[in-house]
């Protein structure tokens, strides 16, 4: 698809910009409560009366050297040993005592560790945390094996122990090359360092592929700076990219009030910013695949969405399809016997209550019928670009979809007329156009965000 055959412009990306959620989930995580340790194992145990049916496994490493100033991650800076051998033991206790609730459930199709910087962790601990994982879990054929990484910290004997786990992709976060950007969000990492360390996993085999994380709307960027970076990264020629919009919460992240002290980009400038990246990206090769995501064609996300075998849970867009995830270590959100929990996101009360024996569990949601059926209804737009409400009757076996949904499809006409959409007699199809706009759609769907309150939760801006 060229960049012509998205027909966006500036003016259309400013207009779609607001808040709004990114639909890793459904019900969105302000929907959430109060969750105990009894609820999460009520879930684990539901989710062992299907004992073949393949899981998903997140890991949570909190831990960074040092904190970058745009962070909206959930992390723990230090430098101190002892904490990282703490929350392995913690860890092992977690997972032994979750595959013990699965009852003989153990079958595995996805690995993924984030962060933080899961390479704070040295050689023999990451080999450490994968075996804690692999004695109780067994890795299925094909699976994909994940991490996301920080290059500048990052050694290449990190990524030859990583490699013989067995992890077979990689993502690195970038966000700018510019020296400048780089000083003002606290951030050094040089262009020859990510280029060295790409082309040091390609060489050991990664085979799934590098994705890199950029980020637009940080402070003191501008059009020519962030055009000279995407050159760069087009360059480097990850097979995904990631261009996420600067997400500026300083009631919830106080260390991102630094960066008020400089010029942050106002929302046409942010608008522009993406539309200089998504034009770039087009010129060099790369395909949106929905939201802010790109993707080689040779890569097989982007055959996925060809083929309409995507898949979307709190990792974001996969080829994967095990539907319920486990999710280890502080503040991880796991998708298990049909709800989503999240565990406490402070690493000392995490340890704690993993030491005392409990599960950490602090919030979560058990889905309701319903829920059930909005969350397929905004899986089958982000992932598959259409929402056949025949198929979803069947799935769910419901024949009155069309009266229920009536007000939803009367909703998406404004954004059919806008090019994002295409409504049919059996229900609608997202255009190219609309990939861009995916949250948009989606929330015509979301019940929560209807009954929600103006100054309801914030979510961050979809531009
Ligand atoms: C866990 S980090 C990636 C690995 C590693 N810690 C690093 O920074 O290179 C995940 C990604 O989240 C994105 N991110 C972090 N803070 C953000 C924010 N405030 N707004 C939008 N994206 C953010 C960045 O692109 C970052 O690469
Ligand atoms: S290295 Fe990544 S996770 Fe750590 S503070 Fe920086 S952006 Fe956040």
């Amino acid at each position: 698809m060229s960049f012509a055959d998205l027909a966006v412009d500036e003016a259309l990306l400013l207009r779609m910009s607001g808040a709004g959620p990114r639909y890793t989930s459904y019900p969105t995580a302000p929907e959430w409560k109060p969750f105990t340790s009894d609820d999460a194992r009520a879930a684990l145990e539901r989710a062992a009366a299907t004992p073949d049916a393949p899981l998903s496994i997140y890991v949570h490493l909190p831990f960074c050297a040092r904190m970058c100033l745009f962070c909206g991650c959930t992390v723990e800076i230090t430098r101190r040993p002892d904490k990282v051998a703490s929350y392995l033991e913690a860890l092992e206790l977690e997972v032994s005592r979750t595959a013990q609730a699965l009852g003989g459930r153990n079958k595995v199709l996805q690995i993924h560790w984030g962060g933080g910087t899961p390479t704070h962790l040295k050689p023999e601990e990451l080999t450490r945390l994968f075996a804690i994982l692999t004695r109780h879990f067994e890795l299925l054929p094909g699976a994909e094996v994940s991490i996301e990484v920080h290059p500048h910290v990052t050694s290449f004997a990190q990524i030859d122990a990583l490699v013989a786990c067995g992890f077979n992709r990689i993502s690195m976060g970038v966000q700018d090359l510019d020296p400048h950007v780089q000083e003002v969000i606290a951030r050094d990492q040089t262009t020859e360092e990510t280029e060295a360390l790409v082309a040091y996993c390609r060489a050991k085999g990664m085979s799934g592929g590098v994705n890199l994380d950029l980020m637009y709307g940080l402070p003191e960027q501008t059009e020519a700076t962030f055009a000279a970076t995407l050159q760069t990264v087009a360059r480097i020629r990850p097979d995904r990219l990631a261009v996420y919009g600067y997400a500026h919460v300083p009631w919830l992240k106080k260390h991102q009030t630094a960066l008020e002290q400089y010029r942050l980009p106002t929302a046409p400038e942010r608008a522009r910013l993406f539309y200089v990246a998504i034009e770039q990206l087009s010129q060099f090769g790369y395909e949106v695949i929905g939201l802010d995501h790109f993707a080689l064609r040779s890569d097989p996300l982007f055959k996925a969405l060809e083929s309409g075998t995507m898949h979307r849970n709190f990792m974001g867009y996969t080829t994967h399809p095990a539907d319920e995830m486990l999710a280890f270590g502080m503040s991880a959100i796991g998708d298990v016997g049909g709800a989503f929990v999240q565990n406490d996101h402070d690493t000392r009360s995490y340890e704690a209550r993993i030491r005392s024996g409990e599960f950490a569990a602090m919030r979560g949601i058990v889905r309701s019928p319903e829920d059930d059926l909005r969350r397929a209804a905004i899986q089958a737009i982000m992932c598959r670009m259409r929402l056949d409400l025949d198929e979803l009757g069947r799935e769910f076996s419901r024949d009155d979809l069309p009266a229920h949904f009536a007000r939803e499809l009367e909703e998406l006409r404004p954004l059919e007329a806008q090019g994002f959409c295409a409504l049919d007699a059996r229900g609608v199809t997202v255009l190219p156009k609309g990939r861009l706009f995916l949250r948009h759609l989606a929330m015509v769907f979301d019940e929560y965000l209807r009954k929600s309150k103006p100054d309801g939760p914030r979510f961050s801006k979809t531009i």
